[in-house]
């Protein structure tokens, strides 16, 4: 019989569009999964994925694997477009030996960083795998060696998303790890460095892969991920959404989606926002939502750190980087991991060319043994250092607390923020009244008959001093003290007088960030 080469084609191709097969497809979806294929589907505009490698095929030959048959490698790379835009994904196929990764596989996620690095565009990574493929040894942890290399080289050059869709086990949560965004998958995608078995043979405690891995774990309690989604489908709607508010590449600027919303727009609730008693909380995430293009607001890593707010919004249609202190949590004090959180966030913006508004209400930084021996020096060095790195435009609001080392960290005139307005609630001072007086007056508290009555005296007299904008004002630290209700519109006006900002740092390799 005549060779039909193209119908050989369609053969290889039906086989690699097969995947694992329908039994091992069926079992996908019992699980709560879509496939590799269908995910990519659903992330990319319709129609525009095109695959790199499909045929693709391992060389190894331990343990029977010469006999195995692993369509693609248990991996489908290939090029699309979000929005238009043009993206590289990888997405890992669990329905095929466990989507487990070998040399092959690996060098088809390699060969894709690497066009997505010279073409400056995004890249994304769908995560569903066994980890490293058993079978393969070292190649398959060479393989993983070189995806980290790659995945350091692309940072702070293009967007590297990630979504944890499955399994993320061992050294392969480093991938991840290295990328700029972690998405989770509630229930079924789970990250752990080491698993439930092996934390009960070392240490003897017993938890759930869910427990120590899911979602929620690391999200809240470790600050791994950055969001949390219900299931697959929300999980790629939210990568497209948050690829909307970031540029292709660090030479180019976020696309601007128009708004609507008015940029003169007044907010009379922002008047009252500010409760008269200095300790009384309010939720700072309503005077962001106020202040933004309506209902642009996308936070990050909410639930980790939350005495710290950070989050992507837009102002005129253009992508900012918002970051506030919450007084309703913690009473807005810094702290270790309200750093960390606080200075990647900062470092992930200036890298990508997105200008930063900084909301300030903070009393200061956490007190305590755990945050001392914890290495809140070290961790809060961390915000000092990268918003003074950053050349971004930055704008700061100052709502009402800014106390002491922590009113500097928070963008101040002198960390180099560009515009600094305050709201006349606004108290800037090295300490609280209370804590100032007890220090600058305590011989006359202590001598005094009602010393109780003179501490809240001496309180009072300090807060009338330092407790205002003004002495900061007078002193050029801050720009312009604003009415709240013109907040928006100020931004606006300050950002848009930024535009061409150019501020460059002497020639170095790179910084030393305290880690
Ligand atoms: C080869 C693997 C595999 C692996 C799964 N499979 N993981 N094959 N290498 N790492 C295969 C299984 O043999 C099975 O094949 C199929 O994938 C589906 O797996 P199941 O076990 O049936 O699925 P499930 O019950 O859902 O369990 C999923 C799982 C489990 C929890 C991921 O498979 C598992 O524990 N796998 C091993 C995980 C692991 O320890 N990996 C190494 C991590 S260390 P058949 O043919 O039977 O369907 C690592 C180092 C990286 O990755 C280092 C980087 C520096």
């Amino acid at each position: 019989m005549d060779h039909d080469p193209l119908r050989e084609l369609k053969v290889r191709q039906q086989k690699i569009e097969a995947m694992g097969g329908p039994a091992r497809i069926a079992k996908q979806h019992q699980a709560g999964k879509l496939t590799a294929r269908e995910r990519i589907a659903l992330l990319l505009d319709e129609g525009t994925f095109e695959e790199i490698g499909a045929h693709i095929r391992h060389r190894s030959t331990f343990f029977g694997l010469d006999k195995q048959d692993i369509p693609a490698d248990a991996v489908v790379t290939g090029s699309g477009r979000i929005n238009g835009r043009v993206v590289y994904v990888f997405s890992q196929d669990f329905t095929v030996a466990g989507g487990s990764l070998g040399e092959m596989h690996a060098q088809k996620i390699q060969h894709l960083q690497d066009l997505a690095l010279k073409t400056g565009s995004p890249i994304i990574g769908l995560n569903d795998s066994g980890g490293a493929r058993i079978q393969e040894g070292v190649d398959a942890l060479s393989g993983y060696g070189e995806i980290f290399k790659r995945n350091t080289w692309s940072s702070g050059v293009i967007p590297q998303i990630t979504v944890i869709m499955g399994p993320s086990a061992g050294g392969a949560v480093y991938s991840p790890a290295l990328t700029d965004f972690i998405i989770m998958v509630r229930r079924t995608g789970q990250m752990f460095i080491t698993g439930p078995q092996v934390i009960k043979t070392v240490t003897g405690e017993e938890v759930t892969g869910e427990q120590i891995g899911g979602a929620d774990a690391q999200i809240r309690k470790s600050g791994v991920a950055h969001f949390a989604a219900n299931n697959d489908e929300e999980a790629l709607q939210l990568v497209r959404h948050l690829l909307s508010y970031l540029p292709n590449n660090n030479r180019e600027l976020p696309m601007v989606v128009p708004s609507q919303d008015p940029l003169d727009r007044m907010i009379p609730f922002l008047g009252q926002v500010v409760p008269q008693d200095a300790n009384k909380p309010y939720d700072v995430k309503r005077i962001i939502e106020h202040v933004v293009d309506s209902g642009s607001f996308l936070e990050v890593q909410q639930g980790y750190a939350d005495n710290v707010v950070i989050g992507f919004a837009r102002v005129g249609g253009h992508t900012i980087g918002i970051v506030a202190n919450q007084p309703r949590i913690l009473a807005g004090t810094m702290d270790i991991n309200g750093s960390d959180k606080l200075a990647r966030f900062v470092r992930f913006c200036d890298a990508f060319n997105i200008p930063l508004v900084t909301f300030v209400d903070t009393p200061g930084y956490l007190p305590g043994t755990a945050q001392e021996y914890g290495g809140i020096i070290r961790h809060g060095a961390k915000v000092l250092f990268a918003y003074a790195e950053a050349t971004v435009p930055k704008v700061t609001v100052i709502l009402r607390k800014a106390y002491g080392g922590a009113y500097l960290a928070m963008c101040s005139r002198s960390l180099g923020a560009d515009w600094v307005l305050a709201w006349p609630t606004a108290e800037i001072a090295v300490m609280g009244p209370e804590g100032a007086a007890n220090i600058i007056f305590r011989d006359i508290i202590n001598h005094a008959e009602d010393p109780v009555a003179m501490r809240q005296q001496k309180a009072e007299e300090y807060r009338e001093e330092f407790a205002n904008p003004y002495v900061a004002a007078s002193r050029g630290y801050i720009d312009a003290v604003i009415d709240p209700q013109e907040t928006r519109f100020r931004i606006a006006r300050a950002l848009m007088t930024l535009t061409n900002k150019r501020d460059d740092r002497p020639h170095k390799k790179h910084g030393n960030i305290p880690l």
